[in-house]
């Protein structure tokens, strides 16, 4: 058996990961910002959410299917957005789309890829997004929607918790920064890993494809040149703006809180994805999976919601759909898998998924993805949205969640009505 079929779990795949990859690599893909709260706690929230099953309802198959966009997709679950991915395999990129048609789901592609947008078009098969930052430089933004609609890419995404980059301490421990800071340890590091720097050497140049010109093509003139051109001004004339040169799905990643929610929908906004970036950007954000419900109950099914941040189990797919959310998407565990074994290794990533959601369904007597909504969880701990089991759901589209302690978020809710009726800030 070769490793990655053996592998069982997301942790699995991890360790995988992490025995192949230079340890300033690895810290690069699994690490996130400052002290990494929000990071672990968008893993750990998950665990406030129990199932209460119903075993005597079942059926011989579940249907794992959604439809989104008009697109029916095999599973709940997409491939999210990250940058570098061909650092950690060669042209990782087109591996990890490939293994997301193989197993009927969605590919997005960061602006950071190290594949440009027509490359990717054309070396793989199946529905990709494009997504992308906003930068000063408006003219790149609207070339990048251009050439993503050119090659056929379905939906645009606007990320738009990178306003800066967040500050990485892994990295910066490591001297995985530009300009890098080369450390003796990293020489031995290297050799330990001798098979990964064995095929980045039969690779061509690692850098950020799509932003490649004549004058500027090395990944460290690209990074700074990048991080240079954020916009922290943006704003919601530039989403209207994107909108409206962006004929297909447009959806806004990085939404936590429900009034951006409520305003993205006036400014005609087609998805969410709730997110905080892994926790890769402002450490201390709320964890995704609490920011979903209060954005779920204002959206109101009117676009799909999306969600990311600390899916390691199919468990945790399942709690997301159940509060309501459209799909989920990976990042970090498509990374794990393509270091582990390239596409092999993301299609086990995907089967691991897959065949935990199955098994929730199934020990849980629900047919489907249909099946489920908040009568399917129970929660412990103080915090809770409303209309789960045990739960009568009375309000529940005005009082989300469910402590009587106003004591921190009084101030908070009286300057700001949504966030007064979604209770929001109660317990902090
Ligand atoms: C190495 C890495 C690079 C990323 N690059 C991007 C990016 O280019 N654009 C973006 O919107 N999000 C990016 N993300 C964030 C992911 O899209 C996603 O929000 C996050 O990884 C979800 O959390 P998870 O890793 O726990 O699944 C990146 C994440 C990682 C780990």
């Amino acid at each position: 058996m070769n490793r990655v079929t053996s592998a069982y779990s997301f942790d699995v795949l991890r360790r995988q990961a992490q025995k192949r990859l230079p340890r300033m690599v690895f810290d690069f893909i699994d690490g996130g910002a400052e002290d990494e709260v929000t990071r672990v706690r968008n893993e750990s929230d998950f665990d406030a959410f129990e199932f209460v099953p119903q075993p005597l309802n079942g059926t011989s198959t579940r249907d794992l299917s959604i439809e989104l966009f008009g697109h029916r997709l095999e599973l709940p679950v997409l491939i999210g957005p990250t940058g570098l991915a061909g650092m950690v395999w060669p042209r990782g990129e087109v591996a990890a789309a490939e293994a997301a048609h193989d197993a009927g789901t969605v590919y997005v592609m960061s602006h950071g890829s190290t594949v440009n947008i027509e490359d990717l078009a054309n070396q793989s098969t199946g529905q990709k997004w494009f997504q992308t930052f906003m930068y000063r430089d408006r003219g790149l933004v609207k070339s990048f929607a251009e050439r993503a609609k050119n090659a056929g890419y379905k939906a645009l995404v606007l990320t738009i918790d990178n306003q800066v980059l967040g500050q990485r301490e892994r990295d910066l421990a490591n001297g995985f920064v530009i300009p890098p800071k080369p450390r003796l340890r990293h020489g031995f590091d290297m050799i330990r890993c001798l098979p990964w720097l064995l095929s980045m050497a039969r690779t061509p140049k690692i850098t950020m494809a799509n932003y490649v010109t004549d004058e500027r093509s090395d990944i460290l003139s690209l990074g700074k040149y990048v991080a240079d051109i954020l916009d922290p001004t943006m704003s919601w004339r530039d989403v209207d703006w994107l909108r409206s040169i962006w004929p297909g799905p447009f959806l806004l990643k990085g939404v936590l809180h429900p009034e951006e929610a409520r305003l993205a929908l006036e400014h005609g906004v087609d998805g969410l994805i709730v997110s905080n970036h892994g926790g890769r950007q402002l450490d201390g954000a709320i964890s995704s999976i609490r920011a979903l419900p209060p954005i779920v109950d204002l959206v109101g099914g009117r676009v799909p919601v999306l969600i990311d941040g600390g899916i390691r189990r199919g468990s945790d797919v399942v709690k997301a759909l159940a509060l309501g959310a459209t799909a989920c998407l990976v990042g970090r565990p498509q990374l794990f898998g393509l270091a582990a074994g390239g596409q092999a290794g993301v299609s086990r990533m995907l089967e691991i998924l897959k065949n935990d959601i199955d098994r929730v369904l199934t020990l849980s007597g629900w047919d489907g993805i249909g099946d489920l909504d908040r009568r399917c969880l129970s929660h412990r701990g103080d915090w809770r949205p409303r209309g789960l089991h045990g739960d009568n759901g009375d309000n529940a589209s005005e009082r989300l969640f469910a402590s009587q302690d106003d004591s921190v978020g009084r101030d908070v809710q009286a300057a700001m009505p949504v966030a007064r009726s979604y209770g929001l800030w109660r317990n902090g």
